[in-house]
């Protein structure tokens, strides 16, 4: 089984290990937002198992997940107060604070970040900045795949859980250890300095699994590292290196699998480790299928009605030009930016320009990731476009022109969650190899 905990729902596959189909699915939503009780996740994540026809033939599984949210835990294995999310951006001033105390370039080094709101270290320093008394209360700190890992293993809090709050027990993976901001892909250690700085003092953290090492669930099953959506959807669509996936949902994703980690002091690039053993440098924006949304909505149509208008308009789109920032953007590090619409002219201000430039817009923010990706050194010879952007035509047709490199639509697929299915297949065919007799010499 491979399970998906995005920010809106969570979606479970159960795949035959023998044929490599998937042979039943699930799915639940749960509440959004950008601050969330993971208790919402929990039940998500029992219904989602529920609808795909339950765990009795299951042999493996692992979860994968969004990234970087910080689930906090007191010593009885409770969630302290909400997980603060993501796209949750009120700690931009602790990011800036940490920024200001280590230095980029300092901090890129040691950890392949530079502090934005996203990473989990920004919003550890937020807590103990804005709720001092919840910062003192933390004995562990997860993120929301190795929580809920941890509670389909059988831990959870004292009273409410059949194995008890046995903090040691939380393992995540490489690939959301490097969302955090105090995990280096150098080492593979936690560099525990930068979380003391953030949280005041010290906190169990999850142990960090190789991409094939397993643990149990209380039924002896096999159970994965997971990893954060991103490396989840990496593994799941198939990528290699020199491979780029463009994921465009509620966030714009652009990731390449690498074979060397990269430090980029810039910040626009970073720097995480994968789940299968590589590297995968990142670019993320926080305008990227809604940019559509809004506009499909000021123009009174839907997706297929932007497409068309957009595909019906010239290249550059008579000079219009959508500068996206609807939610301030995260690549570029501008959080309070405002969405702009520039280059209009009498002639040239049509639905159709008006549609062409939102599409052209919003791939050029995903164009500059790959710029940025390149110039990094990372090698780019093919580009997946994933995510539910990718199945607006106009999208499809005009990333060539934006990206500057051919272009493939994979199936639509629940690639996170697939990820996370490969993974645990990997971990059940291990486990058979150990089991399996050596040949004789
Ligand atoms: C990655 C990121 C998002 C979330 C979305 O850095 O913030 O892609 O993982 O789930």
């Amino acid at each position: 089984m491979g399970v998906d905990s995005s920010t809106q729902s969570c979606k479970v596959v159960i795949v035959d290990t023998d044929t490599g189909r998937i042979v039943r699915e699930g799915r639940a939503r749960h509440p959004d937002g950008t601050e969330v009780d993971p208790e919402a996740w929990w039940s998500a994540l029992q219904a989602a198992i529920a609808d795909a026809g339950g765990l009795a033939d299951v042999e493996a599984w692992s979860i994968g997940g969004q990234q970087h949210g910080m689930v906090a835990l007191d010593e009885e294995g409770r969630v302290i107060r909400p997980a603060l999310l993501w796209n949750d951006t009120r700690s931009g001033g602790a990011a800036a604070d940490l920024v200001a105390e280590f230095g980029a370039a300092a901090l890129a080094e040691r950890t392949g970040l530079v502090p934005v709101a996203s990473f989990t270290i920004t919003k550890l320093r937020w807590l103990r900045d804005h709720e001092p008394e919840n910062a003192a209360r933390v004995a562990a700190v997860a993120l929301p795949h190795d929580w809920l890992t941890w509670r389909l293993r059988g831990f959870g809090p004292a009273g409410g859980s059949p194995r008890g709050p046995v903090l040691e027990e939380l393992v995540t993976d490489r690939s959301d250890a490097s969302g955090t901001g105090y995990w280096s892909p150098a080492t593979g250690q936690y560099d525990r300095d930068l979380l003391v700085a953030a949280l005041g003092h010290d906190a169990v953290l999850p142990r960090v699994l190789g991409p094939a090492e397993a643990v149990t669930d209380a039924d002896g099953r096999r159970v994965g590292p997971g990893a954060g959506d991103n490396a989840g959807a990496a593994l799941g669509v198939g990528a290699v290196p020199g491979d780029v996936v463009v994921s465009i949902g509620t966030s714009g994703t652009v990731f390449a699998v690498s074979a060397e980690r990269t430090v980029d002091p810039t910040g626009t690039v970073a720097g995480f480790a994968d789940a299968d053993g590589h590297f995968l440098p990142i670019v993320v924006t926080l305008n990227a299928a809604r940019v559509l949304d809004v506009i499909a909505r000021l123009l009174g149509t839907d997706h297929a009605g932007l497409s068309e208008l957009a595909l019906s308009a010239p290249a550059g789109a008579g000079g219009l030009r959508l500068e996206p920032y609807f939610e301030g953007e995260r690549t570029p590090n501008l959080p309070d930016a405002t969405a702009s619409l520039t280059g209009m002219t009498l002639a040239g201000t049509t639905r159709e320009n008006l549609a062409r430039a939102a599409v052209e817009g919003m791939l050029g923010g995903l164009g500059a990731g790959l710029a940025a990706l390149r110039e990094l050194g990372v090698p780019l010879r093919r580009a997946l476009l994933i995510g539910g952007g990718a199945q607006s035509e106009a999208v499809r047709r005009i990333a060539p022109e934006v990206f500057g490199m051919p272009v493939e639509v994979p199936e639509p697929g629940e690639y996170v969650a697939l990820g996370a299915a490969r993974q645990a297949a990997r971990i059940l065919a291990e486990a058979s190899s150990q089991a399996a007799p050596r040949p004789r010499p």
